[in-house]
């Protein structure tokens, strides 16, 4: 029965102040985590038996999942000191990977797609691994793959920084989506006890034996790398959500919500469990509300992230921002981003009354956790 292996243990510092209190992998996508996303696509793929190769923040993951019961699926961990790397990690799983073919996933992707047809497909190609890819406009910031159309062989697997465009031009290639399915002799290609990457010291090597294949990803996709990202990946996966809905569904709603009749809801929108919504408020469109949320009234809310248990006092302004859980937002405050560059609140942070927070064209404002706002920043 095929397994699977999770990256959960990289320090996310492109999301900080987020994952100073939060591990990347637990963010939650569309108010889940994105890993928790991926191990419920793995069961429904009919994986029983999932690892977390965990690093940084290990107890905080371990102790969410625990041993996987409430989602119906053997969850065990691995006992990383010190980050590995991305093979150096999964080597330490060996033991438990080394009689069959497993999924191996970076924990920070956000998809949406049945993983069976590509184990399907890993099977009938008899390789070492498959690689999922996604083509993407620029490629410069995930590993190329050189494919044979014909073939699906992988030609040449090149990390990041080692792909040069021609001309210097960017144009769509597919990338390296995370997403791998191995045979258990890819340990041979991994030394152990040292820091390991899979995309730089053993993909090459197992594509010059052309033992790699490519599988085109179709369905939604995306890393979950800088904080527009989130905010684009969570509107990515509702739309899709929303997409496989029965009916003319166009918001996530909760059943327990609380909202008042008066407010006006731009879709899409997902509105958590428990959330109050006061009267006169505008949500909408690209929002999603976690969990127990207060949002008093006249409020307006736009393009944004609101995490568990923060409350949003009357006649506050959100517009492309992260506002983490447990934050308190003072009435008449108004926090606008700018283009990709965000407002990002971290857990804790409490902003008094009648505050602005505006982006600047060229910069994000970030909030770390606990602080209070007490001035304006523009
Ligand atoms: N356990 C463990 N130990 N996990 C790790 C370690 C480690 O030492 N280093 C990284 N990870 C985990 C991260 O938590 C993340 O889930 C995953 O491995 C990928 O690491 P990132 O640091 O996010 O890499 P990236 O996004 O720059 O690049 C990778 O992902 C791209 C797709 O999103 C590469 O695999 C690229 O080739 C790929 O295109
Ligand atoms: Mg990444």
């Amino acid at each position: 029965m095929t397994k699977a292996i999770i990256l959960s243990g990289g320090w996310g510092t492109r999301l900080r102040p987020l994952t100073c209190t939060i591990p990347k992998t637990l963010i939650p996508i569309v108010n889940k985590p994105v890993i928790e996303r991926q191990i419920l696509l793995l069961k429904a793929a009919g994986v029983k038996e999932v690892v977390l190769a965990v690093s940084v923040m290990a107890d905080i993951i371990k102790s969410y999942f625990k041993d996987g019961e409430k989602l119906g699926i053997k969850i065990h961990y691995t006992d990383e000191k010190h980050p590995m790397g991305t093979a150096g990690a999964i080597k330490l799983a060996e033991s438990y990977l080394e009689n069959d073919n497993f999924f191996m996933l970076n924990g920070d992707v956000i998809l949406n797609y049945d993983f069976s047809d590509m184990l399907k497909f890993h099977e009938n190609c008899k390789g070492i691994g498959t690689i999922a890819g996604k083509t993407v406009e620029d490629p410069s910031r995930y590993g190329v793959l050189i494919v044979n159309n014909e073939t699906h062989q992988l030609l040449k697997f090149l990390e990041k920084d080692e792909y040069a465009p021609p001309d210097g031009k960017s144009v769509p290639m597919p990338i390296n989506a995370g997403v791998y399915i191995l045979e258990p002799e890819i340990f041979s290609f991994i030394e152990p006890n040292k820091k390991v990457s899979i995309e730089r010291d053993v993909f090459p090597k197992v594509s010059d034996k052309n033992k790699l294949y490519h599988y085109p990803i179709n369905g939604i996709w995306s890393d979950v790398g800088k904080p527009y990202d989130l905010l684009q990946g969570n509107v990515l996966l509702m739309n899709d959500l929303i997409k496989n809905q029965k009916g003319n569904v166009r918001n996530l709603i909760e059943p327990s919500t609380d909202i008042h009749p008066s407010v006006k809801i731009y879709p899409p929108c997902t509105i958590g469990e428990s959330v109050v919504i006061r009267g006169n408020c505008k949500v909408g469109p690209n929002v999603v509300i976690g969990d127990n949320v207060f949002i008093n009234n006249y409020s307006e809310l736009k393009e944004c992230l609101i995490y568990n248990r923060t409350h949003i006092s009357s006649n506050v302004q959100i517009e492309k921002a992260i506002v983490a859980d447990n934050c308190n937002i003072q009435e008449n405050v108004k926090l606008k981003g700018n283009n990709e560059n965000l407002i990002v609140l971290a857990s804790y942070v409490h902003v008094m009354k009648n505050i602005e927070m505006i982006a600047p064209k060229t910069l994000s404002l970030t909030v770390c956790h606990h602080e209070v706002v007490k001035e304006s920043l523009k």
